[in-house]
């Protein structure tokens, strides 16, 4: 079974330690990540998805800390992104489906299928510039989405959207969290929480059950 395994890992920036000695593993299933702001969510979440490297410790994918087959098997979702904004958000997510490695033509019909799924498939074809806050994250959570990963690092995907939109990709993130290891911050927390495997709470360096 897949796994994602955290050994005494701390993270600092400068001189403030946001995360202090932290062990854990998340295995397949939904994990929820809660917490009050600037607790070091989404620094875990970075850290998950190789985007930075812990100070001390180690993190290891399936049991091997080399972060090749790691990042292959990942979709990440951040919680700022800068967006190629010249760009149509057809061809972003067929430039990130490239350089996942994935079959164009597979994924160009998967992209179809989830912005379809989130009420997004009608603006594919225009150009990023033209997005708002609710489509701009639709379009992050897509290309996460992007080859089915078998890890899938989720901050804030339902940020801006409205409620019956954020239930549209709950429902796409607790069917991929049946065979994949998925984290994820959200504000709709107290209602995924009964599909979670785990909800975890994030606050002064440490990660605890919640
Ligand atoms: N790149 C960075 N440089 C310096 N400090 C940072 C950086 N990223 C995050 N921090 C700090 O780390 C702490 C945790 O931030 P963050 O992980 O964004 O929290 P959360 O997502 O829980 O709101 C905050 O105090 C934040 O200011
Ligand atoms: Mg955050």
């Amino acid at each position: 079974m897949a796994s994602l395994e955290l050994k005494s890992v701390s993270k600092s920036y400068g001189r403030k330690q946001v995360l202090a000695d932290v062990s854990l593993t998340f295995q397949p299933g939904l994990t929820l990540l809660i917490g009050p702001s600037g607790a070091g969510k989404s620094t875990l979440l970075r850290l998950l998805s190789t985007a930075e490297r812990p100070n001390r410790g180690a993190i290891s994918w399936n049991g091997n800390t080399a972060r090749g087959p790691w990042r292959r098997t990942l979709g990440y979702a951040p919680q700022a992104v800068d967006l190629p904004e010249d760009l149509t958000a057809r061809e972003f997510a067929l430039h990130i489906a490239a350089l996942k490695g994935l079959d164009l033509g597979a994924a160009d019909k998967q992209f179809g299928a989830i912005t379809d799924a989130i009420g997004l498939h009608a603006d594919i074809n225009n150009r990023i510039a033209s997005f708002s806050g609710g489509m701009r994250r639709r379009l992050i959570f897509a290309q996460a989405m992007l080859g089915a990963p078998e890890l899938l690092a989720l901050d804030e995907p339902t940020a801006e959207l409205d409620g019956e939109t954020a239930r549209k990709l709950g429902a796409l993130i607790v069917e991929r969290a049946k065979s994949a290891v998925v984290v994820m911050t959200t504000h709709l927390a107290d209602e995924l929480a009964p599909q979670a495997a785990a909800v975890l709470r994030v606050e002064a360096g440490q990660v605890r059950a919640a």
